[in-house]
This record gives structure tokens, sequence and C-alpha cells, in this order.
């Protein structure tokens, strides 16, 4: 219904008009100045504003301005002007529609209930984080008079080299599947009816591949065959499709050496016929320009435009030169270069995703009526999902939590950067603006003082990060401070990782914590007081020069504006952790493979013909996490005792779980399945289902598994989805290497 309208819109639409439709432009082209430094006082240039949308038809506007206000108000009222020029002065007053990064929150919204990233939801292994977190978003971006977010990040992350990979849930597809599910669920409705004034249209991003550049940085070469891209890039982007997914961002890289904006057969054969997206495929930063100046694969912008948009794109991010765009595509077109079917289908889709957003109707959203921005509820809601992310990698001895009234030294970068506990897309791109905007939250020194008395906690900075806009590099403070102050307190807690970093500019040469880290926490050690590391990080930097003499270590990866009160609540513990890694922590640089890697460690190990270490050198599992209570598992079984089922079978697994310790605790339960024996050679294990469950002291719950045999199917050669008959075997752990039951079967 809402298709044949769109049709019926653009069937009225001049060539110019579809065209500005397919065409989104960055706001600071029609804003007065730069506002530099930042005022609130940025203003729409209506001139230029009308330039672009009554003139060129623009149908779309994204990014954020250099400005402080970025208030919903601001927003509301800047949108409102845009939406008047579109609806009242152009021919076929179709409404502007404006996207936003609001990544983890509303993020570009001042004021906001700004969560944890998506890696922190991924470690919950809880997926009502990540559909309340796109329930709230979604609220929020509305009272900023915006419809529509570029978000999930469905990109698989099993690269830490990669600078976004905190972006992500991680780096398994299932588990990515599940959570992008739900957030493609909370930001649009059980129902995707994004017309609702509660709701926004999501964008799954980057289809497809983006995660795995083989060298490791952001926006360069990947060579994935057909099989494996199906096998682990695609279940994350099919759930969201699935779920009903609005929009899609293609990926800015270049895969088996062509780029995705120019690839018909990933954007039109994969993902539009056997995927079954019908939305709107909107193109990355510029990325049309880039397949002739960064990608020479065409000798002329208008060869590029020709290449993406005969590949499959609707609307190009273009976002500065639109009077180009527009030239020239009217000129493809004119030439017979571009089908006009091609241009009728793009503005079709860029319609058809304004009429499900009532935008005809209701262009506007006002600030006014959304009297739960921020509030006390939403932001419980963020300290949630904070406190069931952070996850304890290590504890021995029990040493935490820490008793009151002990003597601390805090010490390092992190404990004073907010910067470091939110990560990119925070107020602004590389999250630098945190300490402009966000004023009322604590850093971990705060929210360590305010735990445990500001007289028994000492701070000393050892090394701190330089300077706000250079994220990676810092300068060596004290050391010798922080080793003197050592001395008069019982434990030291070191906050290291990363500043705030986001695309290339977190690109990285050595995945090693910095020097001035590790020195620092060398240093420290020597005092021989017990030491807690506490890590806040997008990524899993390398700490095995130092690691085994901490006593504890406290994963928060990038929890939030309510990071540092959670991670006082884990230390203290008022809360129980119950993250669990949704990646695997490597031990080395060269030792960079997922848990669901090719060959057994056990198999390298008992082969005598090699004497090498296993590939899987970890620092910890995927999957590991500790608690301050013990778990046992007992009595697991599959189908009551049933170990031959058919193909069509369903399979049924369960296993009691006993909270066998003195405290309430969450434990995620896995299960895994390894083929055996298959065609291709079968991942060591992969994960398959997974649950949260919530034990008293001394309670037991039996946790069922369901599952079908598609489930344990794998994509061939052929790039077919097959399941092979014979034998497998479910191993249910509480950790992907910490396997508590095995159950053996077979598919006949
Ligand atoms: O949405 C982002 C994308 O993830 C990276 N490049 C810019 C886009 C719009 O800001």
């Amino acid at each position: 219904d809402v298709e044949k309208q769109a049709a019926a819109i653009v069937s009225k639409m001049t060539l110019a008009e579809k065209i500005g439709q397919m065409s989104q432009i960055s706001i600071d082209i029609v804003c007065k100045g730069q506002d530099t430094p930042p005022t609130s006082t940025l203003e729409i240039d209506m001139d230029k504003l009308r330039e672009a949308v009554v003139k060129y038809h623009i149908g779309s506007i994204l990014n954020a301005p250099n400005t402080r206000a970025r208030t919903p108000e601001w927003w509301s009222d800047a949108i409102a002007k845009i939406q008047q020029v579109a609806m009242n002065e152009t021919r076929m007053k179709v409404p502007v529609i404006y996207g936003l990064d609001q990544i983890h929150g509303a993020t570009y919204t001042a004021g906001s209930t700004m969560f944890p990233q998506e890696i922190n939801l991924a470690a919950t292994w809880n997926p009502v984080h990540a559909r309340k977190m796109g329930e709230i978003t979604a609220y929020e971006t509305r009272a900023s008079n915006v419809p529509w977010t570029f978000s999930p990040v469905l990109d698989l992350g099993p690269d830490p080299r990669f600078p976004r990979q905190y972006e992500a849930f991680g780096e398994d597809p299932y588990i990515a599947s599940v959570m992008g599910y739900e957030l493609v669920k909370g930001l649009e409705g059980d129902d995707n009816n994004i017309g609702n004034p509660h709701k926004i249209a999501a964008n799954m991003k980057h289809f497809l591949g983006y995660g795995v550049p083989i060298s490791g940085k952001d926006r360069t070469p990947a060579y994935i065959p057909m099989n494996v891209l199906l096998e682990y890039h695609v279940p994350a982007f099919q759930a969201a499709v699935d779920a009903g997914v609005h929009t899609v961002m293609i990926n800015s890289g270049i895969i088996n050496n062509e780029p995705v904006h120019a690839s018909f057969d990933l954007m039109t054969k994969l993902l539009r016929e056997d995927m079954g997206f019908k939305g709107m495929i909107v193109t990355d930063w510029e990325d049309i320009n880039k397949l002739y100046n960064r990608d020479k694969m065409v000798p002329s912008i208008k060869e590029a435009i020709k290449a993406g948009i005969n590949a499959g794109i609707d609307m190009s991010m273009i976002p500065y030169n639109y009077v180009e765009f527009c030239t020239l595509l009217t000129e493809l077109v004119n030439e017979g270069s571009v089908p006009m079917s091609r241009i009728d289908d793009a503005a079709t889709r860029v319609v058809a995703v304004k009429l499900g957003l009532n935008l005809f109707n209701a262009p506007n959203t006002l600030s006014k009526d959304y009297p739960e921005f921020n509030s006390k509820e939403f932001q419980k809601a963020s300290y949630d999902a904070a406190a069931q992310s952070i996850t304890l990698l290590k504890n021995n001895e029990n040493i935490l939590p820490l008793k009151k009234g002990a003597k601390i030294l805090v010490t390092g970068p992190n404990a004073v950067s907010k910067r470091s506990l939110n990560g990119g897309w925070t107020f602004s791109w590389q999250g630098e603006k945190i300490d402009e905007f966000g004023d009322n939250y604590l850093n971990l020194l705060e929210a360590i003082q305010a735990k445990y008395g500001k007289e028994n906690v000492t701070y000393v900075p050892g090394v701190s990060y330089a300077q706000k806009t250079e994220w990676a590099t810092e300068h060596k403070d004290k050391f010798d401070e922080a080793v003197a102050a050592a001395k008069s307190v019982d434990y030291i807690i070191l906050c290291l990782g990363e500043n705030s970093y986001c695309e290339k500019p977190g690109d990285l040469d050595d995945l090693y914590l910095n020097d001035l880290q590790t020195e620092l926490a060398k240093e420290v050690l020597k005092a021989g007081k017990k030491v807690i590391l506490v890590l806040s990080e997008g990524r899993p930097r390398i700490i095995s020069k130092f690691s085994s003499q901490v006593d504890a270590i406290v994963q928060t990866y990038l929890p939030g504006i309510y990071g540092a009160n959670a991670l006082a609540d884990v230390l203290s513990g008022e809360v129980n952790p119950s993250g669990k890694l949704p990646y695997t922590y490597p031990a080395f640089p060269n030792s960079l493979v997922p848990y669901y890697h090719k060959y057994a460690e056990e198999q390298e190990n008992t082969d005598s013909a090699y004497n090498y270490e296993g590939d899987y050198n970890f620092e910890y599992p995927f999957g590991h996490g500790l608690s301050y209570t013990t778990f046992t598992y007992s009595n697991a079984k599959i189908n009551t005792g049933q170990q031959s089922l058919g193909t069509k079978d369903e399979i049924i697994i369960s296993i009691d779980v006993t909270n066998s310790g003195n405290i309430a605790g969450k434990e995620a339960v896995q299960l895994y399945s390894s083929d055996l024996f298959a065609s291709l050679i079968p991942d060591v294990k992969r994960l398959r289902r997974f649950e949260l469950v919530d034990l008293k002291a001394g309670e037991t719950k039996t946790v069922t598994f369901k599952l079908t045999q598609k489930d344990l199917s794998f994509i061939n050669l052929q790039n077919k989805r097959v399941v092979e008959p014979g034998d497998f075997e479910f191993q249910i752990g509480a950790s992907s290497a910490d396997i508590k039951a095995k159950l053996a079967f077979n598919i006949q």
C-alpha cells in the first residue's frame, strides 16, 4: 500500500525531483557559518536551504552541525524550518527525511539518555537491553524532531584491530543476530509502524563485510569468499531484514577488489533478491565519489555515479557537492546510461520510507510532547545495561568485592576521562565533546570516591591523555608519584584502556595497550599491593605483558554515562557481575582468531608432527565472565535421551543450573554445537543459543533450548545452506572454553 502510494507520488515527479529524492546533504552547508567556537546560536541559512531544497529538490539531510546547542528544542526548530520549506515552497510538497547517528542512545541530542555502546549490550547476554536502548533512542530522537537513525551496526567484529569493533555486537554471528533483531524492533516497534511518533526508521549498517579488512584498518580492502560472507556476515543483516528494518547503509570498503558501493551482486542480487530487503539503500559518506577518487574503479565522478546507482543505490550521502551529483545523474539518465526505471525505483523507495514515517501528514514532532525525555526510568535503563555488561575477567582470592573502608589508590588515564567511558559518537563524532555536554555524569574516580569516601581514595594520574583531540597520544605524568602513593594504600585501582575514537582516527599499528600505560602498570605492581585493573576500551588491547601479576581484572568496555556508577557498584558488590565477553580477548597480536576458528586446539597439541602453539591463544576466551557467586550445572538432557534424530525433528536440550554460592547472581548459559565431520572443515564450535538465568542463592532452574536442524547447517562451497547428516556434539558451558556438559547425537 505504502509502495503503491509512493509510486503514485513519484509518477508525478519530474526527473529533477526524483533525483532530488535520491540526494542527501550535510546540514553544515545550509547553516550560517561554522559556529566556531561553538555557541548555541547557530542558525539555518534560509537562502542556502532554499537553494538546496527548492531549486535542487534535495530530499534528505544528515549530520549535526558544529554547535553547542543540539538540544531537543534546537533540533526541533531547525528541522521544522527545513520541513516548512520542503512542504510549503516545493511543487511536490515532499518532506525531507533527516538522519542522525544516534548510535548508543540519542547521542547527538544534548541532555539525552546515552547508553553503553553496542559491545556492552552484547556483553550483557540479555537482549532486553538492546530492545530498551532502541525504544528510548527512538523516543528521544523523535523528541529532537528527527525520524531516522543510522543504527544498528551489524558488522561482525572478530578483529580487535578494526577501530569500529565496539560499535558492533562482537565476534559471534548469533549474538549479533539476536541483539540486532531486538534493536531494530526497539527502534521501529514490534509492528514496524514507524509512523508512530515514538518510533523512528532504523538503518542496518554497513552492508557487507565491513569489520574484517585485511589490514585491520578502517575502509581498507577485505577478501571474503561468498560462502564466508553468507556464513558469518549475513546472519545479523538477515535478522534485521526479518525484523522489518526500513533502511540500510553500504560498507565503505572494498571486498575482493570490488567496492561494495558498486556491487550489483551484493546490493541487488544478494540483499534485495536473496535476502528479501524491500527498503531503501543509502551510501556512506561521499562513497559514490570514492569509486573514482579513492578506488580508481572509474575515470570520473560521472562514471562513479553511474556505477553506484546502477548497482542498486537509492540515496547518495553526497554530502556536499549536490549540484554536481544532481547535474551528472540527470545527464546519465538523459543519455540512457542510467535507466529511468532505476530512478523511479530508487525515488519510490525513498518516498515510501517518508510515507511510512507519516512525514507527509505530520512532518514535525515537538520536544514538549516528550515528557519522558531523559526520565529517571530511562536513566535506570542505561545504568542497568552498563551494570549488566561489566565483565569480571579475573578475581584471584576473591579480592573483589572491595570492602568499605579500604584504602585505595586510583591511577591511570581513564580515571578522570569521560571520553574513555563513552567512546565515539558521543555528542560528537570522536566523542570529544563529552566534557562540554556531560557535566552531570561521574568519571571513574568520582564514582569510586563517592562509594568509598574521599578520605580513603587517593588519586595520582600516572599517565594521562595528552589532549582532547589526540586520542592516542599520551604523555608521561608522574610514575614516581603513583609509586610513592601506592605505599600507603591497601589496593590500587589501575584505570587503563583507550580514549574515545571512531572510524579512521581509531586505526592502530599496535594492538598492545600502549607503552606508557603498560609501564605504569609494571611500576605500580612493584609496590606489592593488591592491584585491580579496570579496563575501559573499545576493543581488547593486549595486556599480557603484565596481566598475570594483577589480582583482579574488570572489563567495562564503553559503558556510557552511568558506567562509572555501575563500575563502583560492581567493585563494592552491590551489583554481582554477570557480563561475559562477546569476543575473544587475545593474548598476543598474532593470535587474532575468533572462538569458532577451524582447528581444535586439542588437535594441534596432540599432533606430534607440529610443535607449535595453537592459534587460539587467548587472554580470556569468548563467553568468559566471573561472578561473586558460583554456579553448578547438572542433568543435561537431549530430547529425553533420544540420540538419533531425523533432519525434520525439533531438538530440545535442557540442563539444570544451580546457584551454589551465598548471594543471588545471573549466569549466561551458553549452548554450542560442533559438527564433527563435514565436507567443508567444520568450525571448532558455534554458539547456537544462550540464556541469562537469574538465580537466588541455592536456587536451581532448568534452562531449555529448542533448535531445529537449520541451526546446525552451514554454507557449502556452492553457497547453499545445507545440513549434512552425521555426528554432532552439543556443549553447554559457562564460556566457550568452560564446558560443563557434552551431549553427543547424530542426524540421520
Ligand atoms: O553513519 C555514519 C557511518 O557509520 C560512517 N560514516 C558516516 C555516516 C554518517 O555520519
